[in-house]
């Protein structure tokens, strides 16, 4: 019998690469990618998959009517990647974050107990635990205390709640993924590295927040999504995972790596003001995904950065077409010049 699984936020980053894994490694599963096609989702990130086993449905996660018309009755899961999901941007307006973030995952939690769902997998990050010391040998693991900093952080922190009490009320199936920094192919480019890519391409300044020496651990996107199925397929309920590839780094150091490997100067760096309340450093320690899951990131970060850039440079028009629409009024706001 085929499967059946219901894909939130699947024409965005995380999401798309998730539907594409999940199309070529699992053939006995179909997709309803449910996606609202905000600023962040792209209908071309879909493009070459699996037309016959992958249904589109344009919708907005708040809407209950439209989310349960689109969930199919016999689904065996929901992945819920939708969500508002850059820091900048909340720190901007919260506004949209709490009502996608939070409202949205409580209309799904609802869905899937009417239709009953055999279980409900939240996509979640490490900055629901806030940040850690700079100078230590401190990771986040399961056991850490949830302390978001950002209106971002917090709403996927109160994403985890809702989650946590449908299923302490409700008996709903659940289990959460909680991830570091992705990068990869098709993350939209006002995310670090994407954006010092086109930036570098471009000879334009490549914007860096404070000193740059935020620590943040970093993982291939595919290598995330083969961690979110190892959860919904081995994971036990109401648990949460950790996932990352034990990859920390300086802002700067990712940053100076892109320029290197572009054969760029690094005089093209810019400090910026730092972001507010900018977490220091985020490390996880991913013992019980590996241990209880199997979980085993695949790709190295050489390797992962130079198929990213070089995707990049393969694809200057997926680029060069989302920064000459809205995301300039974005950029002009947040760095206070223009995109050349
Ligand atoms: N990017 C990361 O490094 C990272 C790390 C850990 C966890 N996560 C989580 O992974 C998930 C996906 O992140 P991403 O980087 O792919 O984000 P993204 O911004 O690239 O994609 C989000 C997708 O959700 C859709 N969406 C937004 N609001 C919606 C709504 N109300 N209804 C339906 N769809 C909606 C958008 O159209 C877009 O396709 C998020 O939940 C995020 O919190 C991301």
């Amino acid at each position: 019998m085929p499967k059946k699984i219901f894909v939130t936020g699947g024409a965005g980053f995380i999401g798309s690469a998730f539907v594409r894994l999940v199309l070529e490694r699992e053939p006995d599963t179909q997709i309803v990618n449910y996606d609202a096609l905000t600023y962040a989702g792209n209908p071309k990130n879909l493009e070459g998959i699996d037309a016959a086993r992958h249904a589109f449905v344009k919708g907005d996660i708040c809407d209950r009517k439209a989310v349960l018309d689109a969930l199919p009755n016999d689904a065996d899961a929901i992945f819920n990647f939708a969500a508002e999901s850059h820091v900048d941007r909340s720190i901007y307006s919260a506004d949209e974050f709490l009502r996608t973030n939070i409202i949205g995952t409580q209309v799904l939690l609802d869905a899937a107990r009417e239709k009953g769902v055999r279980r409900f997998v939240q996509v979640s990050t490490d900055e629901v635990m806030g940040t850690l010391p700079e100078e230590s040998d401190a990771f986040f693991t399961e056991a850490s205390p949830l302390q978001p900093n950002s209106p971002y952080a917090a709403s996927k922190a109160a994403a985890e709640f809702v989650v946590r009490a449908a299923r302490e009320t409700h008996g709903v199936d659940t289990v959460v993924t909680r991830c570091g920094n992705n990068y990869g192919p098709r993350q939209f480019p006002e995310k670090l590295i994407p954006l010092m890519i086109a930036n570098a391409v471009n000879d334009e300044p490549l914007p860096v927040y404070g000193d740059g020496k935020n620590v943040r651990d970093w993982i291939y996107v595919d290598d995330h999504c083969r961690g979110i199925w190892a959860a919904y397929e081995r994971g036990a309920s109401g648990e949460a995972y950790n996932l990352g590839s034990r990859n920390e780094r300086q802002n700067i150091d990712v940053v100076t790596s892109i320029l290197d490997a572009l054969g760029k100067p690094h005089s093209l760096i810019k400090y910026v003001t730092d972001r507010l309340g900018h977490d220091r450093r985020y490390a996880i320690d991913a013992t019980k995904a590996e241990q209880e899951l199997g979980f085993r990131p695949e790709m190295s970060w050489e390797n992962g950065l130079r198929a990213t850039i070089d995707w990049y440079l393969n694809n200057r028009e997926w680029v060069e077409e989302i920064r000459s629409g809205e995301y300039r009024n974005y950029y002009q706001k947040m760095y206070g010049s223009s995109l050349g």
